[in-house]
Parts: structure tokens; C-alpha cells; sequence
């Protein structure tokens, strides 16, 4: 009886003695470093149980008592957070360089996938030259042109999905249809096919199929902060099981990719389908100068671009239509509105063209209005101080992460009136846009790491909730309604709607 009872009175001591010298280290370390203000922290702990289930808004309710930038200590990750439209533009104009890095997750360091990620890639020579060809060679006004009949395509293919699903019994007798996983999976074929020349859910397409199972599982993983990741000496534990799964997952994955890679170099060999050109192929004829580029990319860096974009792409489209039509259906008012600008400019005799959503500038607005209210990433992709630095005051030591919350910002009473309200109309006849000049809305970030999808993602959005709205009247499934929905959110990759939603389609008489 007696040694169980002295392990535990050394166990207490230990800790006791621990968190003494931690506090101790901590208060020397604030006296001498002038750090944001913040919740006081746990030993060991931190600020962990400061951030409740929904980080995004239990921070942005910090701001009331501690201001507009605050510290948190994460475990043992040092952290500022930013929550005001005030201090985003200070920090994006004077000091975009400074945290210009990124933090690199336990589960990121997955088959070294950070090693050929643009997203997390270090602020050098492989993170220009990948999106230089990303922003310059794919996403370009041209080239997002030439494949109007490629998105077309994968746009119609959704609504064929749910104008059949629209048919059964069951959704005629008011039980609603997944809204997010058809835009998701309309993504998802659309990101294949402007990538690999692939329709990668053709029922027929076995390698497909797999290719989604191993993404969707890997999307699932991502969104999770892992013990490794707060307290990197717990790492040998391999806690939670996920850095297995992610394992499986990523190497299941990026075996695919590299099989796709070399078919296409087999095929480039033998001269074949020489009339078509995907980013595929534009990764495959990279040639850098040799001397401060590398003059060819690697295998292992193309698969690793080629799984970025449908990590980057597919999910963070799909929540904003769900909010999107969400929103709307709560609204009848707008609804009305961007349905009859449909009905005006593109009437009942086609389809909307990629042509048309420049004319549509309630439609324009309803997007703008989701992304400021339920933006995808509400903290961008965290930031990663490059070197001490002085921001505001504040002495910000070196490998401090940053959460940009572009959630509080986009509900920042000093800048917006009304701000808890779906109101489109705030941005009809303003120039606002998410383009990365106006810091009061940067759902696509902002400064050198800002979102290098924004072109395919503009096209993308605008094309398919305009075609959803266009072709079909929308209903609540019949077990709720307008007061009733649930409207909390849950953040993984990416924030999405905590309980998805269920609508019922009605084709629209023409
Ligand atoms: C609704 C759709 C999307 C939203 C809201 C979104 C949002 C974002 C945000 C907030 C960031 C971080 C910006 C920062 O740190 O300042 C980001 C980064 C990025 N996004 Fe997107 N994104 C979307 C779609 C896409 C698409 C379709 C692609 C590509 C196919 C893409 C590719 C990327 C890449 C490569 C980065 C990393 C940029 C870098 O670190 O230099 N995104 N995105």
C-alpha cells in the first residue's frame, strides 16, 4: 500500500515544482517582452481551454475584454490572434513579410507532404516558383476561358444529380437532399478534370473512385489538431491515431497521383493526345532557369500539387453554397431578388453562361455576404512570425503562430453596420470585393500568402449557385423551417455547417 502513495506524492511534486518554475518563467518572460494582452494560462495547458468548440468565435468574444489583438499560449505554441479590420491592415500592409511563414501541423508532415505544399511551403524559391505557375500559367483569365466548357460540364453533371434525386418519393414528399456533398463532388470532378484531364467519378473509373476515397478520408484528418501539435514531446506517444490514418491516407493518395504522373509522362513519350493541355501537363514542361529555380519540378512535388488542389478546392467551395442557399432560404426576400435577376438576364431559354455573372450583381453580393458572415478558413492559413518582431508595440518573439480571425473581422462593429445580418444589399453599388485591398473583408486572405485558387474560386462559386438557383425552386426539407434551422457551425479543414443542410429541389417552370 505504502509505494503506490509515495509514487503519487512524487508525481504531485513534480508537477507542483513544474508548474511553479513554468509560471515564474512565464511572468520574467512577460516583464521583459511586452506581449498582447490575454487569458491568464494553465501550466502545462496554456490557453487550451480558453478556446471552446468553436475557436473562431470564442476568441472573437475575447475582444470585448482584451482588445484587438490578443495572446494565447496553445500547449507550447506561442500565439497572437487578430480581430480587428484596424489591425488586419496593419499587419497585412507594414508587416505581411515578417509572418509571412506558415506553421507546419503533426499531420502535414504526413509522406513529407509539406515538403511539396504551396501552402506551406517556406517563403523562398519552391513556394514562388509553384505559385507563379499557379496563379500565372492555370488560373489565368485565359486559360480559366478556354475550360468554360470544362466547368459547364461538370456544372450540368450536378444538376442532373439532383434533378434525379429531385424525382423519388421520397424528396417529393419533402425529405431534403445533402446540398454540399453534390457541389462537393461537382468540385471534386471539376478540380480532376482541369488537373488530369479526368472525370474522377465516372461510376466507371475504378482508380476514381479510390482517388476520392483516400482524399475525402485525408480532408477528414486534416481538419484535426493533434497532441503532437501542443505539445511536441508527447509526438513518440502517436496519440489519437490519426497521424496512422493520415499516413494510410496521404500514401494511399499520393501512390495515385504518382500513377497518374507517369501515365501521362508514358503517354507524352508515344506523342499521344497532343490537342489537349491540363496543369498536368503545365507541371510536366516546367522549366526553371536552373540557378535560382530548379529546372525541373520533382514527381514527388507535381503529386503533392496536384492533392493540394482538391484539399484547397472542393470543400471550401462546397460550404459556401451550402451557406449560401442556407441564407437565402432564411430570407425569401433576397431569394426573390437573385431569382429574378436570373430570370433578367438570362431568362428561361438557357443556361447561365460563365459570360453572364458579370451582369449579376445581386447574385455578386449574395456571394460577398456568405464569405463576410461564414467565411471557409476562419483563420486564414495560420502565419508563422519568420523573426522577432516588433508589431504594434508588441514585442512578437520569433515562430509566434497568428490567427488573421477573418470570422470576427467580417463581424468588426467599428466597420460594420448591422453586422450579425444577411443583408446583400450592403454590397450593391460598393466597391468592396475579397480581393486582398480591403481588410475589413479577407475571406481569401490577404498579402503575398493570400489565396492563390481566388480566380477558379470566384468562377466556381458564381456558376453554381447561380445554376442551382436558376434551374431550381428551393424548399427547407420538411422537417424544418426558417426559425428552426440550425445555424451553428464546426470547423475542420474547413468551417462548415455543424448539421448539414436538407433541401428539396423543384425544377423551376422555364
Ligand atoms: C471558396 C473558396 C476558397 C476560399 C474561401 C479560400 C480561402 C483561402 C485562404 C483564406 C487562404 C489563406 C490566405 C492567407 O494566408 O492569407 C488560402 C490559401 C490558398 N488557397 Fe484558397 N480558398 C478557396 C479556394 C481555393 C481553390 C479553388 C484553390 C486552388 C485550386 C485554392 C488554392 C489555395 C492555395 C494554393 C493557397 C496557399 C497560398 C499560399 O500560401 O501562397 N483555394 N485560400
Amino acid at each position: 500500500m505504502t509505494e503506490p502513495n509515495n509514487s503519487v506524492l512524487v508525481l504531485i511534486c513534480i508537477l507542483f515544482v513544474s508548474a511553479t518554475l513554468f509560471v515564474s518563467f512565464c511572468h520574467k518572460r512577460s516583464r521583459s517582452h511586452r506581449l498582447p494582452p490575454g487569458p491568464s494560462r494553465w501550466p502545462i495547458f496554456g490557453n487550451l481551454f480558453n478556446l471552446g468548440k468553436m475557436p473562431h468565435r470564442t476568441l472573437a468574444g475575447l475582444r470585448e475584454k482584451y482588445g484587438p489583438v490578443i495572446w494565447l499560449r496553445l500547449g507550447s505554441i506561442d500565439t497572437m490572434v487578430i480581430l480587428s479590420s484596424r489591425v488586419a491592415a496593419e499587419f497585412f500592409k507594414n508587416h505581411d513579410l515578417n509572418f509571412v511563414e506558415r506553421t507546419i501541423t503533426d499531420l502535414m508532415q504526413s509522406q513529407e507532404y509539406c515538403k511539396g505544399s504551396i501552402a506551406l511551403a517556406p517563403y523562398g524559391t519552391y513556394w514562388r516558383v509553384s505559385r507563379r505557375l499557379l496563379t500565372a500559367d492555370m488560373l489565368v483569365a485565359r486559360r480559366l476561358n478556354e475550360t468554360a466548357p470544362i466547368q459547364r460540364k461538370c456544372v450540368d453533371d450536378m444538376l442532373t444529380w439532383i434533378g434525379e434525386a429531385a424525382s423519388t418519393d421520397k424528396v417529393r414528399l419533402g425529405e431534403g437532399v445533402h446540398l454540399a456533398r453534390f457541389v462537393f463532388l461537382m468540385a471534386f470532378n471539376l478540380l480532376g478534370n482541369l488537373m488530369l484531364c479526368r472525370d474522377l467519378l465516372d461510376p466507371d473509373s475504378k482508380v476514381g473512385s479510390e482517388f476520392f476515397e483516400a482524399m475525402s478520408g485525408l480532408m477528414e484528418w486534416s481538419g484535426h489538431v493533434t497532441i503532437a501539435d501542443l505539445f511536441p514531446w508527447l509526438r513518440w506517444l502517436g496519440p489519437q491515431g490519426l497521424r496512422r490514418k493520415m499516413d494510410r491516407d496521404m500514401g494511399k493518395a499520393m501512390r495515385i497521383a504518382s500513377d497518374f504522373v507517369r501515365e501521362r509522362i508514358e503517354e507524352k513519350k508515344i506523342g499521344g493526345n497532343d490537342d489537349r493541355r491540363d496543369f498536368l501537363d503545365v507541371l510536366l514542361e516546367f522549366e526553371g532557369n536552373g540557378k535560382d529555380e530548379p529546372a525541373k519540378l520533382s514527381e514527388k512535388q507535381i503529386k503533392t500539387f496536384i492533392l493540394e488542389m482538391f484539399l484547397a478546392g472542393a470543400e471550401t467551395s462546397s460550404s459556401t453554397v451550402e451557406w449560401a442557399l442556407t441564407e437565402l432560404l432564411r430570407d425569401p426576400n433576397s431569394m426573390a431578388k437573385v431569382q429574378a435577376e436570373l430570370s433578367r438576364v438570362v431568362g428561361s431559354n438557357r443556361k447561365v453562361q460563365e459570360t453572364d455573372i458579370d451582369q449579376l450583381s445581386y447574385l455578386q453580393a449574395v456571394v460577398k455576404e456568405t464569405l463576410r458572415l461564414h467565411p471557409p478558413l476562419p483563420f486564414l492559413v495560420p502565419r508563422k512570425a519568420m523573426a522577432n518582431t516588433i508589431f504594434m508595440g508588441y514585442d512578437i518573439p520569433k515562430n509566434t503562430q497568428v490567427f488573421v480571425n477573418s470570422w470576427a473581422i467580417g463581424r468588426d462593429p467599428d466597420v460594420w453596420e448591422d453586422p450579425m445580418a444577411f443583408k446583400p444589399e450592403r454590397f450593391i453599388g460598393s466597391k468592396l470585393d475579397y480581393k486582398g485591398q480591403h481588410y475589413e473583408f479577407i475571406p481569401f486572405g490577404a498579402g503575398r500568402r493570400m489565396c492563390a485558387g481566388m480566380p477558379l474560386a470566384h468562377r466556381v462559386l458564381h456558376l453554381a449557385l447561380s445554376s442551382l438557383l436558376h434551374e431550381f425552386n428551393w424548399e427547407f426539407d420538411s422537417r424544418i423551417d426558417a426559425k428552426t434551422i440550425d445555424m451553428r457551425d464546426r470547423v475542420g479543414m474547413t468551417m462548415r455547417k455543424y448539421v448539414p443542410l436538407l433541401v428539396v429541389p423543384k425544377r423551376r417552370a422555364m
